[in-house]
Parts: C-alpha cells; sequence; structure tokens
C-alpha cells in the first residue's frame, strides 16, 4: 500500500508531539490505517533550534508555505498557529494545491472555519481539525458522527485548561486571582501573556467551532458573549462553596427561539453536577442529545500527546479514505442562524456587594431589584463591618432577564452605601 506523505508544518509542542507519536506508534497507526502514516517533510520557523525529535529521513522545508505545493506530500498538518499569517497563507495553499489539511489551529477557524470547509470541499480534499476544540477528547467526532442520530438542545463545557486550574487552585488554597495566575505562569501552565486564555478568547474560538459542528452552522466567532475570569476573587469561590456550587468557566451553546446563544463567562456550578468536579488542568464537554440524552466527556484539554493524539486520529481516517463533512452537513448546507442576544438571555444570578453596614442598606437594594421585577432566592451576610471598610453581602435572584439585571446592578453601583462595583456571576442549571 503507499503510505499517506505527511508534511508537519510547526515543530513546536503539538508539531513534536505529532511526529513522536507517529515514530513511536507507526505500527499500530499502519495497521489501522491499512497504510503507512510517512513524515516526507517538515518545517518551522528556527532550522538551528534543538528539538530531539525523531524526523528520520524527513526533508526539511525552508519555506513551510513550499509544503503546500510540493509534489510529494498528501497532507499538511499546520500547527503553527494564528488566525492570519503563515498558517493561514499555508492552509489555503494547501487546499487550493489539493492537499488534505489537518489542523489544531482554534483561532483560524474560528475566524474562517465555513470558509475554509467549503474552499476544502470544492477541492476534495478533506479539512480535519479535531484537536482544535478540547485537545485530546474527541468530542467533534463524536458529537459529528456517534451522535449524528441525534439533534443537540445544547452543548458546554471547561475548554480553557488554564483557568480551570486557575479556579480550582483558588478554592483549593483559598489564594486570590493574581498569585495563583503568577504561579501558574511559573509552572508552565498559562503563558507570559495570559490574555487569550483568562479573558475567555480561547475558550469563545472552540465554543464556536463545536456549536458549529453541533448545530451545523456556519462559525460565528463574533457572535460568541464573551467575560473572562479576573474578576473572580477568594470571597465569590467561598461564597459559592457554601451555597452548594463550584466556580467554572463554562462556554455553552443553546438553540432556542431566539436562535444561537453561545456565551463564554464564568458560572455557578451546582457541587451534585459531573462538570463541578472537573479541576486542574482537564477540559469536559457536555452535550444534550434528544434521543441519547446526556453524554460528559472528559479528558486533557491540551498539551503535547493529547493534542497529538487528536491529529493522528485525524491522519488515519483521511489515510483510510473516512471522511466526514467538517461541520456535519456539507458546507453549503451550514445554517447562518440568527445570534440570540445576550440582553435577552434568562437565568439566575450570584450578586456579590460591599455596603457600609447601616439601617436600610438592605431596603434600598431590594426596592431596585423590586422595580426591576427581579426577586431574591436567599442572601449571605457574615460579621459586621468595622469602620467604613463595609461587609460582603451576598444575593442569589431568581431566574431575571439579562437586561433587567444589568440596570439593577448598574442602579445598586450608585447607591452610596455601596462601596465597590457589584460582581455579578451566573448561575447556571445544569
Ligand atoms: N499547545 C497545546 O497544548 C495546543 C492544544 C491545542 C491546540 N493547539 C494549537 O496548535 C497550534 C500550535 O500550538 P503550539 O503550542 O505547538 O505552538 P508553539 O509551541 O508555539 O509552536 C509553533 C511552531 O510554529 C512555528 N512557527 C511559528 N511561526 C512560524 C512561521 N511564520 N513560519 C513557520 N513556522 C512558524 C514555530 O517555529 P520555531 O520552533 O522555529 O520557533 C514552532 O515550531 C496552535 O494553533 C495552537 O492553538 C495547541
Amino acid at each position: 500500500m503507499q503510505p499517506l506523505r505527511i508534511a508537519v508544518a510547526g515543530l513546536g509542542t503539538v508539531g513534536s508531539g505529532v511526529v513522536r507519536l507517529l515514530h513511536e506508534q507507526a505500527d499500530i497507526l499502519a495497521a489501522r490505517a491499512g497504510r503507512p502514516l510517512q513524515v516526507v517533510a517538515v518545517g518551522a520557523r528556527n532550522r538551528r533550534k534543538q528539538r530531539k525529535i525523531p524526523l528520520g529521513r524527513a526533508r526539511w522545508e525552508g519555506e513551510v508555505l513550499d509544503l503546500a505545493t510540493a509534489s510529494d506530500v498528501d497532507v499538511v498538518v499546520e500547527v503553527i498557529g494564528g488566525s492570519e499569517g503563515a498558517a493561514s497563507e499555508l492552509v489555503h495553499a494547501a487546499i487550493a494545491a489539493g492537499k488534505h489539511v489537518v489542523t489544531a489551529n482554534k483561532a483560524l477557524l474560528a475566524h474562517q472555519g465555513a470558509d475554509l470547509a467549503r474552499r476544502a470541499e470544492r477541492a476534495g480534499v478533506a479539512l480535519a481539525f479535531e484537536a482544535a476544540v478540547a485537545g485530546g477528547i474527541p468530542v467533534l467526532k463524536a458529537l459529528r458522527e456517534g451522535l449524528a442520530g441525534n439533534r443537540f438542545s445544547r452543548v458546554y463545557g471547561i475548554l480553557n485548561g488554564t483557568c480551570n486550574y486557575i479556579l480550582s487552585e483558588m478554592r483549593a488554597t483559598g489564594r486570590g486571582f493574581d498569585e495563583v495566575l503568577a504561579e501558574a505562569q511559573a509552572h508552565g501552565y498559562a503563558e507570559a501573556d495570559p490574555s487569550f486564555d483568562i479573558d475567555g478568547i480561547d475558550a469563545a474560538h472552540k465554543l464556536a467551532i463545536l456549536a458549529g459542528v453541533a448545530f451545523n452552522c456556519a462559525v460565528n466567532f463574533k457572535a460568541v458573549h464573551v467575560e473572562g475570569i479576573r474578576h473572580v476573587s477568594a470571597a465569590d469561590i467561598t461564597f459559592a462553596n457554601e451555597l452548594g456550587f463550584r466556580i467554572k468557566l463554562l462556554a455553552l451553546a443553546s438553540v432556542g427561539a431566539n436562535g444561537l446563544e453561545q456565551r463564554v463567562h464564568p458560572c455557578l456550578v451546582p457541587i451534585d453536577t459531573p462538570i463541578a468536579h472537573v479541576d486542574g488542568v482537564f477540559n469536559a464537554v457536555v452535550s444534550e442529545g434528544d434521543f441519547v440524552g446526556r453524554n460528559v466527556f472528559e479528558g486533557r484539554g491540551a498539551g503535547a500527546g493529547p493534542t497529538a493524539s487528536a491529529v493522528v486520529a485525524d491522519l488515519v481516517d483521511i489515510a483510510a479514505g473516512r471522511r466526514a463533512w467538517a461541520f456535519g452537513v456539507p458546507a453549503r448546507d451550514l445554517a447562518r442562524l440568527p445570534a440570540a442576544p445576550m440582553r435577552d438571555h434568562v437565568g439566575r444570578c450570584y450578586i456579590r456587594l460591599q455596603v457600609k453596614d447601616r439601617p436600610g442598606v438592605i431596603a434600598d437594594l431590594t426596592a431596585i431589584l423590586r422595580d426591576e421585577k427581579i426577586s431574591i432566592e436567599s442572601m449571605l451576610q457574615h460579621g459586621r463591618a468595622v469602620g467604613d471598610e463595609g461587609v460582603p453581602v451576598v444575593l442569589v435572584s431568581h431566574e431575571a432577564r439579562e437586561a433587567a439585571m444589568s440596570r439593577a446592578l448598574s442602579r445598586i453601583g450608585r447607591l452610596r452605601a455601596v462601596i465597590e462595583p457589584p460582581r455579578m456571576i451566573r448561575i447556571e442549571s445544569l
């Protein structure tokens, strides 16, 4: 049998992992694919970098873009990263040249997913990206193929290991966000510039792709409502615990009467749900299908091994001639779903206020909430303020419309007795 001839563009964490896995598992991969998987060429930025990976007889391509048109290459693995520049040019060129593409690049797919799927179909090549969402968890394949018999009402999950690690550490140690972030950076769990992760962008990229596969719709990253975890405090974690919740950065997508709702933000999740116990750098995805019910997928969402595992699974499919529509249906049939406005979202909320300990404060708060027709399910206040420093008061609301809640919080924030901006975290019913 002819081998599948692979070019790997990018030899960083993921690219090195892919080369190593292809080398170490060559025998089982050949058996499963029905033919050998062979790395024929590689490329990266710096040829002189020491990489310690088994490159065998693979040639080094000085200009990665040339991998797209090389006559000895069947499939290009793009693991450079970034939504523009070298990665984007390479993927477009490879498809145009009739090469299959496997990529782990969530930023690229979040911005160009539907367009790339359309181009790949026209060119008759595969566009595969299992590694782009939840790393080693084969959730795209599961939703698209294993669960093809279902309509999904909702998919959600923990899609960013850095945030999950930080929130888990804050809960385990009682320390604040800044301190735990600094430690995560020192251990290599967070980037030197962590904003993509902690501000929710990375999770939003993955959610947009996940929603595209689950709901067979054109990826619409711009419509994702995104909030990160910078404002989650040690006090929030303690209060959440007392109320029977954990705080997680969730990415959620659902389709309702208003269209497709996609949101990434910190959530209080009930302690007795599976997702509440997904800790550290782990990821999890939950899908709710009409015939199958709920499925929970958990595993490692990043790192060389898990990500390479997903990339190589795509390569085995290509080698064996198995092909699925990138987003579950032909690209021309992808739905263009309207974006459900966040102001119409309805849900319960946790609100933490720092207030001066004076008579009448609670009456003022509840009057504002009453004006917005928001009713309170419970309230927590511990201790008494010393001097003017205030005391934390925590309110849990019944279901309320987002627009009403933001009006109420903005009025509450202007009360003289409220000495810090109100903090609101949504409560999810899972
Ligand atoms: N790391 C993970 O756990 C993980 C998980 C899921 C998905 N991903 C995705 O996988 C992709 C790669 O991530 P990574 O962590 O492996 O990144 P990385 O460690 O930074 O590696 C990037 C590689 O791309 C090469 N490169 C950068 N710019 C280039 C250019 N202009 N031309 C040619 N080569 C260039 C670099 O070359 P040099 O080595 O010569 O500098 C390096 O080998 C990204 O899209 C990322 O989002 C990563």
